[in-house]
């Protein structure tokens, strides 16, 4: 059913305006009806965090910020559903256009500004769903105009907890003027320890919140050492590695498109954001877990991630040009790849390459 919907919708919405066909896209999967996907293969369970994943398949932060579908997204087979980003005010982000395709290179530039709906709405929406389970993150970041913006993460992870399965502090989107200067060691240090501190108080009522990180793919190895090691040192659950890039990388074909400005995602991240995963791996030394994040538009794509140090992965742009059907390709080549090579789990090949790539040339 779901390939007879891509058949049909693909083209429908590839015609249509990026961000008309987004909004038609979160319409359609609330219509979506209850009926759940057939259960993951047992093999492609991943337990990180502290959390038992279904599958390790997750749907990226700002394809539903607003938190309208996490149900439906589950239901369609992913593996967990992160939200977001949300700011503790709604926000209206930058003017359109603001979300760009670039087909021949199956990417996407986006400069949407934490465009969202804010806490309020979204903690109604989450509450209301929150009895009927899987993981749903919340991705939480400042308001644009905010005067303290550590002061913003604290209060969402106050707000969220209740209802969060887990939390990404979102350092690293390029549309905030100066939110990715918040990856700077001695501002992420105090940040992390008023995050965490926040989740310590109000754990009794809301639990044990895993605290992820999220990081851009444009750090300097220098800069990603300081990173991991205010990460390590404050003790998040994991990092998620990465958002979208500023860089342009030269295999670039649609040149003039690639001049607009934004974070480009889709195919052309693939490889600088698989080499920021070996990096960080290697750094992380098993700490926490990685969600890797960046191009990944196939089974062999998302093999690669988890064999550079991801334990679970996330996708957004490729369904834009591969449709929902990809989450069963991908689903069903993993299985196929650990049948074949005699593993029992995922975890046995997570990081598996990391020392090779961290060896090879780097992408440009
Ligand atoms: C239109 C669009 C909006 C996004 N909004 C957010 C966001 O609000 N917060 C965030 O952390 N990442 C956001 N991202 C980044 C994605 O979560 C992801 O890190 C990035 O797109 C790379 O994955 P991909 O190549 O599979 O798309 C956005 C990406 C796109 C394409």
């Amino acid at each position: 059913m779901i390939r007879a919907f891509d058949a049909l919708s693909l083209p429908l919405l590839r015609w249509l305006d990026p961000e008309d066909a987004h909004r038609l896209a979160i319409q359609g999967l609330k219509l979506l009806p209850p009926i759940r996907s057939r259960a993951d293969d047992a093999k492609l369970a991943v337990r990180a965090f502290g959390l038992n994943f279904p599958n390790p398949i997750g749907i990226a932060a700002g394809f539903d910020k607003n938190a309208e579908a996490p149900d439906a997204l589950l239901r369609l087979g992913f593996g967990f559903v992160e939200v977001g980003t949300v700011t503790p005010k709604p926000q209206a982000g930058n003017p359109r256009p603001r979300l760009l395709r670039l087909e021949r290179d199956e990417a996407v530039i986006n400069r949407m500004g934490f465009n969202n709906d804010g806490a309020e709405v979204v903690l109604r929406r989450l509450a209301s769903r929150a009895h009927h389970g899987g993981i749903v993150g919340v991705n939480v970041g400042a308001n644009k105009d905010s005067p303290d913006r550590v002061a913003d993460y604290v209060r969402l992870i106050e707000t969220f907890a209740p209802v969060a399965g887990y939390f990404t502090v979102n350092v690293s989107s390029p549309n905030t003027p100066g939110l990715r200067n918040l990856q700077q060691a001695a501002i992420l240090d105090d940040l992390l320890v008023r995050v965490i501190d926040a989740r310590e108080r109000v754990r009794k009522e809301a639990g044990d919140t895993p605290v992820l990180l999220k990081i851009a793919p444009d750090l300097s190895l220098a800069q990603l050492d300081e990173v991991v090691q205010v990460a390590r040192s404050r003790r998040v659950d994991g990092m998620i590695v990465a958002n979208t890039t500023v860089s342009r990388p030269s295999s670039l074909r649609d040149k003039a498109r690639g001049e607009e400005l934004g974070g480009l995602s889709g195919r052309p991240l693939f490889r600088l954001s698989t080499r920021m995963v070996a990096e960080t791996y290697v750094r992380v030394e098993g700490a926490f877990p990685l969600i890797g994040v960046g191009g990944i538009d196939s089974g062999g794509a998302a093999l690669t991630k988890i064999r550079a140090g991801a334990s679970l992965i996330q996708l957004y742009s490729s369904l834009v040009y591969k449709g929902l059907g990809l989450i069963d390709d991908i689903k069903n080549d993993l299985a196929s790849t650990l049948l074949h090579t005699g593993h029992d789990t995922l975890a046995e090949i997570v990081g598996a390459d990391a020392a090779t790539i961290t060896a090879e040339a780097w992408p440009v």
